[in-house]
Parts: C-alpha cells; sequence; structure tokens
C-alpha cells in the first residue's frame, strides 16, 4: 500500500506544467480502435487510468507503443473479445470501449465499469442510445452484451447532459448508416477534443461544444495524429492550492477558458490572479471573503473541482455554501477535512463551511480521485505532518503530483508500506 506524507504550510512558488486531459485521454485511447491503421496521441498523461486503458488494448490484440506522453495505437491485428471485469473495473472509463467495440465490429462484451465510488453512476442513458442506434442489450449478471445487425443514425435526446453518454453515442455512431443529433448533449471541452479526433480520422461530427451534435455516418476511418487538450481540472486543483500556498505560482499549458468558472469564483472570494493566454499566476491572499458554489455541468463550476475547492473556503471568512448537483455521494471528503481543523457541516446536498479554521496535519483517507486532490491541497496548507492513504485513487488522475508539486517548494513524498 501507497502512503504520502506532507509536511505542510510551506510557500510554494515556480511553475507547474499542466499535462495532458484524464478525461479526454480516456475516450480517445479507446476511440482510436474505430480504424485499422495507426492513430498517434500526443500529450498523453502518465497516469494509472491510461496504464488500465492500455492494458484492455493489449488483451484485445491491439498493437501499443508508448513513449513520452506519446501513444501509438494500432489495432490492425485486432480481436473483439470479451474485456473481463478485472480490466474494466479498474475504471469507469473503460465504457468507453463499449460504445468504441460496437461502432467497429457491431458487438461488444464487457463487464460493468468501475471507478470511483461518488454516486450511483448508471449507464441507462448510453445503453438507451445504443438502442436508438440499432442495439440490443443484454445484461447477464453485471456482463454486458450489446449487438446489432447493422448501426443506423437516428435522433437521440439525453434526459441528463451525460458526458460518459455523449462521448459513447458518438462513437457508436461515428460508422453508423446515416446521420445521428444527439440532443442535450453535453458541453465539455474533452467532448469537443473527442470529436475532433474522429474528425481527423475522417469522422463527420459537427455542433461538439453545444448542445445539438450531429454525426453523419462514415464507412471507413484512417490514420491520424492529435494532441490531448490540457487538463482543466488538473489545473484548477494547481490554482486552488496557488491561492492556498502560492507566492507567484505559476499554473503553466493551460486553455484559461476552460477555467473560467473556477477563476470567476477565485475573484470573487479576493485572489490575486494573472491570467495570461495559456497560464495563471496566483498569490495566497491574506484575507478571503466568503461565497457559495453550485456544480453544474460545463461551463458551470465542475463538480470535479468542488472538493479541492471546499478546501480554499475553510479559509474564508465566514459561512460558505457548496451544492452537489451532480454526483449524490460527493462529500465523502467532509469528515477528514473536519478531522485536520475545518468546521463543516453537511445536509442533503449541501456542505456549509465557517471559516477561516486553522488545519493542523493527521491522518487522512483519500476515498476517491478528487477527495485525494482535497486531501492534498489540505495538507499542503496544514501545520505538521499529514499523511495520506488510498493515494492510488490520486495516481489514477494526477500525473507526477510527488515531482511536479516538489518542484515549486513542497515537501511531500510517497512511500510503500
Ligand atoms: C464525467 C467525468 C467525471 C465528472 C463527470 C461530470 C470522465 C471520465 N469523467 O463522468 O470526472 O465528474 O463527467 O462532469 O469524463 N447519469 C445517468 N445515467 C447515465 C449516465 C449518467 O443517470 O447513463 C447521471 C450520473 O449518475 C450523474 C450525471 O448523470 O449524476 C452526470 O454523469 P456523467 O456526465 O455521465 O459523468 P461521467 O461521464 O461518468
Amino acid at each position: 500500500m501507497k502512503i504520502m506524507e506532507i509536511e505542510g504550510n510551506r510557500e510554494l512558488s515556480g511553475t507547474i506544467r499542466i499535462s495532458g486531459a484524464k478525461n479526454a485521454t480516456v475516450a480517445l485511447i479507446p476511440a482510436a480502435i474505430l480504424t485499422d491503421e495507426e492513430a498517434t496521441i500526443c500529450n498523453v498523461p502518465e497516469i494509472t487510468d491510461t496504464d488500465a486503458l492500455c492494458a484492455i488494448l493489449n488483451e484485445l490484440n491491439v498493437d501499443v507503443k508508448r513513449a513520452s506522453e506519446s501513444i501509438i495505437i494500432n489495432p490492425k491485428s485486432m480481436k473483439n473479445i470479451e474485456i473481463a471485469e478485472k480490466f474494466s473495473k479498474k475504471l469507469r472509463a473503460s465504457y468507453y470501449f463499449m460504445g468504441a467495440l460496437l461502432g467497429k465490429y457491431k458487438k461488444a462484451v464487457m463487464y460493468f465499469p468501475g471507478g470511483c465510488s461518488i454516486g450511483a453512476r448508471p449507464i441507462d442513458l448510453h445503453l438507451k442510445g445504443f438502442e436508438a442506434l440499432g442495439a440490443t442489450v443484454k445484461n447477464e449478471k453485471n456482463k454486458y452484451i450489446v449487438e446489432a445487425k447493422e448501426l443506423h443514425g437516428a435522433n437521440i435526446y439525453l434526459d441528463i447532459a451525460s458526458v460518459g453518454a455523449t462521448i459513447n453515442i458518438m462513437l457508436a455512431a461515428v460508422k453508423a448508416k446515416g446521420t445521428t443529433v444527439i440532443d442535450n448533449a453535453a458541453k465539455e471541452p474533452e467532448i469537443v477534443n473527442v470529436a475532433t479526433f474522429l474528425n481527423n480520422m475522417g469522422a463527420r461530427i459537427s455542433g461538439a461544444g453545444t448542445s445539438t451534435i450531429k454525426i453523419e455516418g462514415v464507412e471507413t476511418l484512417h490514420k491520424c495524429f492529435h494532441e490531448v487538450i490540457p487538463d482543466r481540472i488538473e489545473a484548477g486543483t494547481y490554482i486552488i492550492i496557488g491561492a492556498l500556498c502560492g507566492k507567484n505560482l505559476k499554473v503553466d499549458n493551460i486553455i484559461p477558458e476552460h477555467v473560467d468558472s473556477l477563476l470567476s469564483k477565485l475573484e470573487e472570494i479576493g485572489t490575486e490572479l494573472e491570467v495570461g493566454t495559456d497560464y495563471v499566476i496566483i498569490s495566497k491572499s491574506d484575507t478571503y471573503k466568503s461565497t457559495t458554489i453550485k456544480t453544474l455541468v460545463y461551463p458551470g463550476f465542475p463538480t470535479d473541482l468542488q472538493q479541492p475547492f471546499t478546501v480554499l473556503l475553510t479559509q474564508c471568512n465566514g459561512k460558505s455554501k457548496v451544492t452537489e448537483t451532480i454526483w449524490e455521494n460527493r462529500f465523502m471528503h467532509i469528515p477528514y477535512l473536519n478531522d485536520l481543523g475545518a468546521d463543516i457541516t453537511v445536509k442533503n446536498q449541501t456542505a456549509t463551511i465557517i471559516g477561516p479554521t486553522k488545519l493542523t496535519g493527521t491522518s487522512v483517507v483519500a476515498t476517491d480521485l478528487r477527495a485525494g486532490a482535497a486531501m492534498v491541497a489540505a495538507g499542503l496548507l496544514a501545520e505538521g505532518t499529514t499523511t495520506i492513504t488510498n493515494v492510488e485513487h490520486i495516481l489514477r488522475g494526477y500525473e507526477q503530483i510527488v515531482e511536479k508539486l516538489t518542484s515549486v517548494g513542497a515537501k511531500i513524498k510517497i512511500r510503500e508500506i
């Protein structure tokens, strides 16, 4: 088991370079099998979610070559075999193989995906989308068999603007006969990145990034080269850490527009920020005002930054509120923040934070990926040593977190126990 130890209360300055987006990468890797030719993807983060998807590609006999932040995927000799539970349970996004295999072979067999326990996380909208395209779905003891004689275009309205369902339907529809329209589609930047990748391979997708996406089916897809966009959640996490402990901390290689909702909130509470074309420079302020946030689909405040942002709210004067509207179980970090000295109560889907409170290091748990990021942010601020267990969750989504933070002055290490 790995544990992380942080000696907090140190000023952080220097530059942190943001890696490629996890949530784009985890869709781009399965999407690459839709062609029979080679796809080169660069700016791929070295995180364990990437490793887990490459392990699935290996199982499917896909040739994968990885070299410093690039990945070359060649599915020429690929076999469409069942994806075993030991692979699918490693991450939620393994479900993108359902859409990709269905799109390519008209058949996908895999187990229910895993991932962070932040809510019920059903996949009904994905499955309804596949059915609308002409597939049948059988579910036998957690195993899904999705197949079609032929996939045809359809008009699909998503009851919820789900990121996963939008991408999965795109993957299944890209080679279907005729035109598919997804209404109430999710608008997250990662969806645009995946649509661009597919279009680079010869797909005909328009409207990605808006709530109506049109996919005109094509027969074949060809080789391509593609770059993953910067990770807006990783960027947001380090920007929040900058507001907690930074002295001119530069968070570099970002698309500031992708973190607009966070930057607005930071300005509202009184953070000192310089926003450049592809960076943000941030310093800790002496006093912060309290605020309220409500998580929403993009471009609203991202649920994935709610947990790290709550740490910052412990340093704001007065009463702040966080309302989580996307996931029903995303306050598991709160008891640990209280153990560190925060004053937070949770009622229904709202956390009330009274601040400012002094945080002091203790033992805490990374209950899920972004709760883990919150623990890191809290540990960097807290006086004394914070020990975080279940670090595996953090390593699923943050490339070289120890190295990046050490390079700006943090005292942080991971050790095996
Ligand atoms: C993606 C992100 C995750 C982020 C989330 C919301 C990836 C790999 N993960 O997750 O980091 O927190 O978007 O921004 O990109 N829902 C259904 N039925 C479905 C699908 C979703 O009811 O078939 C519900 C979910 O339970 C949730 C909401 O819709 O309440 C949003 O989920 P969704 O956008 O699908 O999230 P993910 O794609 O799983």
